[in-house]
């Protein structure tokens, strides 16, 4: 498999194929990841990590798979305290970044910008999420949580639900979905449907599309349940934020009818929509989904930076 050197900034610039070696090289760093063996295979490999909106979970996990393969990171963690504040443009920060490290990771507020990004920088670029646009690596780590559970991707029935109009990582996460033929049902306020262009590529490529408003019913014979974050940092109108997003909470009722096997997915942060007396349910695998950051970012960072999955893996 050839990731050496390569930007990842959609999902779609990945085959099928392409993911699962990524999940499958993750599993084998789960010992690196959990810090009971050690590694220094990215030994002397510097990853540049430019977040321009706010990240717990993405940027720290990307710093940990680095650190925990013997690389290091470099960090803009708060564009006001970078010369972006000094009215800097992004093409010039990410050329004078990929002069410093071997890999950029980017997160921003515009759709997009990824990808202007990986067309000036020398260096990979990998889209740690473009606003309203894409979140491929979490895509590879909700994947390699599924894929974990269940043994499997193929034939999964899984449940979006939220806000997937502007919701980056269900953009990305539906098109993965339905490369494995997983069943989509889509469940959301109105106001929040699925854009028309994902909607066209999940098409595209054959996916099999139901929506449902009523959650119980959408879960009833389901593998997943995706819930995600109204995503109210896209939203002009807080009114309209406020509207849409009162009374948005999972009642935990639901899980008492689900298949034994089903899990609740989150890429957090989650605000009100999964109550925490869900997260000592057996169905909870939230936090599970977060841990897998870890080895999947140690994955695909080392088939990035060296062309090597890590241990015991091929080429
Ligand atoms: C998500 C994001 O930033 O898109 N978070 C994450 O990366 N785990 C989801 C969100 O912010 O709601």
């Amino acid at each position: 498999m050839g990731l050496k050197g390569r930007d990842l900034v959609s999902i779609k610039d990945l085959t099928k194929d392409e993911i699962e070696s990524i999940i499958s090289a993750s599993r084998k760093h789960i010992p690196v990841a959990e810090g009971k063996r050690s590694s220094n295979l990215l030994d002397g490999k510097l990853l540049a990590l430019a977040f321009f909106e706010p990240s717990t979970r993405t940027r720290l996990s990307f710093e940990t798979a680095m650190q925990r393969l013997g690389g290091r990171t470099i960090t803009i963690a708060d564009p006001a305290v970078s010369s972006v504040s000094k009215g800097e443009t992004l093409s010039d920060t990410v050329r004078m970044l990929s002069g410093y490290a071997d890999a950029i990771v980017l997160r921003h507020p515009n759709e997009g910008a990824s990808r202007l990004a990986s067309q000036v920088a020398e260096k990979p670029v990998i889209n740690a999420g473009d606003g309203a646009g894409q979140h491929p690596t979490q895509t590879l780590l909700d994947l390699a949580t599924m894929d974990e559970h269940f043994d499997t991707l193929s034939g999964l029935k899984v449940v979006l639900m939220g806000d997937l109009r502007y919701g980056r990582t269900v953009h990305s996460l539906a098109y993965a979905l339905a490369l494995f033929g997983a069943h989509l049902v889509l469940t959301s306020p109105p106001a929040l449907r699925i854009p028309e262009h994902i909607r066209a590529d999940l098409h595209a490529i054959g996916a099999e599309i139901q929506e449902e408003q009523d959650l119980r019913k959408a879960v009833h014979d389901a593998d997943v349940l995706y819930v995600t974050r109204i995503q109210k940092e896209r939203f002009g109108d807080l009114a309209e934020y406020a509207r849409v997003s009162s009374g948005y909470r999972l009642d935990p009722k639901i899980l008492d009818e689900v298949k034994p096997s089903f899990i609740v997915m989150h890429p957090l942060p989650r605000v009100a929509e999964i109550p925490s007396e869900v997260d000592t349910s057996t169905h909870a695998a939230y936090f599970r989904q977060a841990f897998l950051a870890v080895p999947v970012r140690m994955a695909l960072l080392s088939l990035i930076l060296t062309g090597h999955p890590g241990p015991g893996g091929g080429s």
